[in-house]
């Protein structure tokens, strides 16, 4: 019997708001790098991102505009390190300075690290 890739309630995972398709956890602890890409979330109080733009290793560029509840995820299996830009609704470019270890992007951006929530400085 073939498994399924879909996610599961992994244990050790901050389960998140259901209602708010679990907005600022760590999107790939219960996903899974087989069935997402990439995942992460906007700050609520951040209005200026337009658009979220990430190129694997392999050349792959995904753009994911954030949807209704502040997230952008893409299924497929991306390649790291990944180059991560922020575009605001301006067209303006803000690249990550360093590109990312692998896709779950709310595993840094997060409330109460250094870091907080994705928004722009
Ligand atoms: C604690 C585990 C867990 C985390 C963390 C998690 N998810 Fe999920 N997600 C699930 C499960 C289980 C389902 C299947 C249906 C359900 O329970 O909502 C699901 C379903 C989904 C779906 C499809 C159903 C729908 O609501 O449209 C999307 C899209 C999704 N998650 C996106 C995300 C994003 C984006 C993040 C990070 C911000 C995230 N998930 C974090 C467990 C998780
Ligand atoms: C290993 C930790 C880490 C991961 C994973 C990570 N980031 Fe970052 N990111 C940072 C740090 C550190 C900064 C610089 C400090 C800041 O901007 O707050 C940053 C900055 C950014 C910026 C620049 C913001 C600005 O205004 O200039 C963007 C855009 C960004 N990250 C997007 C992403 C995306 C998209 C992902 C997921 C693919 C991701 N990041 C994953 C650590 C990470």
């Amino acid at each position: 019997m073939a498994q399924t890739a879909g996610p599961t309630v992994a244990a050790g995972c901050e389960q998140g708001d259901v209602a708010r398709e679990r907005h600022g956890t760590d999107c790939l602890c219960c996903h899974g790098t087989s069935e997402f890409g990439v995942a992460g979330s906007i700050d609520v109080g951040e209005t200026r991102i337009a658009k979220i733009v990430v190129v694997d290793a392999t050349g792959w560029r995904l753009e994911m505009v954030p949807n209704r509840h502040g997230n952008f995820f893409r299924d497929g299996r991306t390649e790291p390190p990944l180059f991560a830009w922020a575009i605001d609704v301006r067209g303006g470019e803000h690249a990550m300075p360093s590109p990312a270890p692998h896709g779950s992007c709310n595993r840094c951006h997060h409330a109460g690290t250094l870091i907080g929530e994705l928004r722009l400085r």
